[in-house]
């Protein structure tokens, strides 16, 4: 699974490079995923309300509201109904690229299983909505869909009657349906954001909305995507006949055409396959996950500042309960806790400047405790060698860090750099223990423990308790953000910053956007500014374009040319196995008092047998065991028949009554099927076969 992770890692890390040069690290769309699927989730509810305001429920109204809405209204209603399809197409792929993501930054084991798991819950109500909103539109689309869905359905040993009994021609085809799909389309994104709430329950401050240029940026792509490209219908549903193609939306109905190759029951053996083995990620292999971070009350002074900025929830702040003068603790929830040690980072007893007492904080990680750090650094400073000298603290995630083979820096792993209280940089820097000190952390985008870099920029431009003091010079100070791929920006960052000191400059570097005493930063190197909007475009519209394509083209071939289709259905009881009796006063007597009837009727049936022949061939034989416990219940078929279009003489025969030989029911015609025409073949008693 590893080299799996390593492989996709690379890659996303390799596109982020990219996008982040053609778009700045604030407005590449990877690093955004899970707000987009936000975003998208607004886009389809706006754009769904309207749409349903204009659709009317029911076996025609339903196409014909559609159709007066996407050419009546297309500069209103058409383009919602564009929007609402394309960004429910869009909410898939930024779902899929998001748990991608997550899975190669190996952000799903330990505490993490819980956003997983809610995550894939979310996919099956996404495909829900999907499905079913395409169901209500009621163009021939949505007749495969129904047929087919139905069909996949019917192999859960769970309905009595065969639900694709409600689609056997137009004469049988009611209304309930319509209503029932309806309830379920509007019911299931209800449930849908309520689990995307849950979902990110474990997250403090969450980021459920993209930067806004983006978010603009997307909605305008989308718009012109729907302008360009208007959602149409694929002409209305004719349940008395089958179309000979149909355009699929891939996004949603990737797995459909496979019914026709695998079946109903090894389609569902795969995709529960599918879903048992994203399941199970999350403990392939466990992550031994290491001590979490524990509070030393005795140091604690309830000021909350590891409660705010414990990226995963997992800081309450409660009463006090050791009778020191204050009037909270914080208290850790170790199976919240994934060990990032943010939370000593806030802590402003975290301080190596403490000389009276041992220098235990309030709160901190036991494997990676302030103590040893402050000792850690006291011994790299000291080997330090040559001028200017620096310390580096990287965080474990992010790029390498290779030192000058001189010895003139010295690097200090963290698990984040969101654990390093700003009071360390103070001291290295105004003991003058080394000329400057660089906090190397992952990504900017995409810190690992989510909120690290976000963080430790604050606190040292001072924007965020605890605050690098003033008199810490900010050209002493470096940040450099970086994924494992982009070790060389890493490099360059760390001889520009040292160049930099040793020319003494005072002055740092204008960073575009940044607030309060900014660290100094190597400038981004992006793309000319004159190039980046093209390019930004050109980007947005590679992204619609299959969007556009894939939610209607390639169309499957339902049948050929000249076929025709043969539904052969029952649902019906075959006859008592046994005949009722009047029973004798001993039998009575056994049986308790609130069951004695004179009569005694057993409830099995007979299983129900039928059989087929066209042209003097029998094509199909089946028999079908009686539903219910007590096998007491009706027998069910359904089935259908791809037959050359043409003459064809036709024979059926039903057996129900348990007879050895022979058929209680049969029928017989001679007909001429259209090409793409559904010939029924249903039974009902005591009528016998009815042939239309
Ligand atoms: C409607 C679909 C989804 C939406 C809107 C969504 C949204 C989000 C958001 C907003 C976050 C928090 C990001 C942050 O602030 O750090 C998040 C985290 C996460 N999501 Fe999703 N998500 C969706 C589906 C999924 C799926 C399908 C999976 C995987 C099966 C998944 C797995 C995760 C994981 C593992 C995290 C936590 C990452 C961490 O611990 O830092 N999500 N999601
Ligand atoms: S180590 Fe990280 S997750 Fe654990 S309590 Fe501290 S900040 Fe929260
Ligand atoms: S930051 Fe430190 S002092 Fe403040 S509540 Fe947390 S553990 Fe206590």
């Amino acid at each position: 699974m590893n080299w799996l992770k390593r492989i996709l890692r690379g890659v996303f890390d390799h596109l982020d490079g990219w996008l982040d040069a053609a778009c700045g690290p604030r407005f590449n769309p990877l690093v955004q995923l899970g707000a987009l699927g936000w975003l998208m989730f607004w886009l389809i509810a706006i754009s769904g309300i309207y749409v349903y305001v204009f659709f009317d429920t029911g076996v025609e109204d339903a196409y014909r509201s559609v159709e007066a809405l996407t050419h009546g209204q297309w500069w209103a209603g058409g383009i919602m109904r564009s929007l609402h399809r394309y960004a429910s197409d869009a909410l898939v792929v930024v779902t899929i690229l998001h748990m991608l993501r997550e899975f190669a930054h190996d952000r799903l084991r330990g505490v993490r299983w819980f956003a997983w798991i809610t995550g894939l819950l979310l996919i099956g109500f996404i495909y829900i909505c999907g499905i079913t909103g395409y169901w209500m539109v009621w163009d021939q689309l949505a007749q495969y869909v129904a047929m087919a869905s139905s069909r996949w359905l019917d192999a859960l040993p769970i309905f009595s009657e065969p639900i694709s009994r409600n689609f056997v021609n137009n004469a049988g085809l009611s209304g309930r349906f319509f209503t029932l799909m309806a309830y379920v389309h509007i019911f299931a994104p209800l449930a849908m954001l309520a689990f995307m709430w849950v979902h990110i329950q474990r997250y403090n401050q969450a980021k459920i909305n993209p930067v806004r240029g983006l978010g603009i940026a997307v909605t305008i792509a989308l718009v012109g995507l729907a302008l360009v490209h208007p959602a149409e219908s694929q002409g209305p549903a004719n349940l008395d006949a089958l179309a000979a193609s149909v355009g699929l939306d891939w996004f949603y109905l990737p797995l459909y055409p496979l019914l026709d190759v695998l079946g109903a029951g090894w389609l569902w053996g795969l995709a529960l396959g599918i879903f048992v083995a994203l399941a199970i990620l999350p403990w392939a292999p466990p992550l031994k996950r290491p001590p979490a971070a524990v509070v030393s009350l005795d140091n604690c002074n309830g000021c909350s500042r590891c409660f705010d900025d414990c990226p995963y929830g997992a800081i309450t702040m409660q009463p006090r309960s050791d009778g020191l003068p204050f009037s909270q603790e914080a208290v850790v929830d170790p199976d919240l806790c994934v060990s990032c040690g943010i939370c000593a980072g806030a802590c402003p007893t975290a301080t190596p400047f403490r000389r009276a007492t041992a220098l235990v904080p309030g709160i901190q990680l036991p494997q990676h405790d302030i103590a040893g750090l402050r000792d850690k650094v006291q011994a790299a400073c000291s080997q330090l060698q040559g001028d200017p000298a620096v310390v580096v603290f990287r965080c474990e995630h992010g790029a390498a860090v290779s030192p000058p083979a001189d010895g003139a820096a010295a690097v200090i792993d963290v698990p984040c750099t969101g654990m390093l209280p700003p009071s360390f940089i103070d001291l290295v820097v105004t003991k003058n223990m080394a000329a400057g000190v660089m906090l190397a952390g992952c990504h900017e985008g995409s810190c690992h423990e989510r909120l690290g870099v976000e963080w430790t920029e604050k606190r040292v431009a001072g924007l965020r308790d605890p605050y690098l003091r003033d008199r810490v010079p900010r050209q002493r100070v470096a940040v450099s953000w970086a994924s494992p791929v982009q070790w060389r920006a890493r490099r360059d960052a760390m001889e520009a910053f040292m160049a930099s000191l040793k020319g003494g400059t005072e002055t740092l570097p204008a960073q575009a956007g940044q607030a309060g005493k900014p660290a100094w930063r190597l400038p981004a190197r992006g793309l000319p500014g004159a190039v980046r909007p093209v390019l930004q475009v050109v980007l947005l519209a590679a992204a619609m374009w299959p969007l556009g394509f894939l939610s209607a083209t390639p169309e499957v071939q339902l049948r050929a040319a000249n076929e025709a289709v043969v539904t052969l259905t029952f649902s019906h009881a075959g006859q008592h196995q046994h005949e009722c009796k009047k029973l004798s006063p001993e039998e009575l007597a056994k049986l308790p008092p609130n069951m004695r009837r004179t009569t005694g009727c057993p409830r099995e049936r007979w299983p129900v047998s039928i059989e087929l022949d066209l042209d003097g061939k029998t094509v199909f034989t089946a028999t079908r065991q009686p539903a219910g416990l007590w096998d007491d219940g009706p027998s069910s078929l359904f089935e259908r028949f791809k037959v050359p279009a043409g003459p064809q003489q036709m024979v059926v025969r039903l057996r129900d009554s348990g007879r050895e030989t022979g058929f209680d029911y049969s029928a017989e015609a001679s007909i001429d099927l259209r090409p793409g025409q559904n010939f029924v073949i249903d039974f009902r008693h005591p009528d016998g076969f009815i042939l239309k």
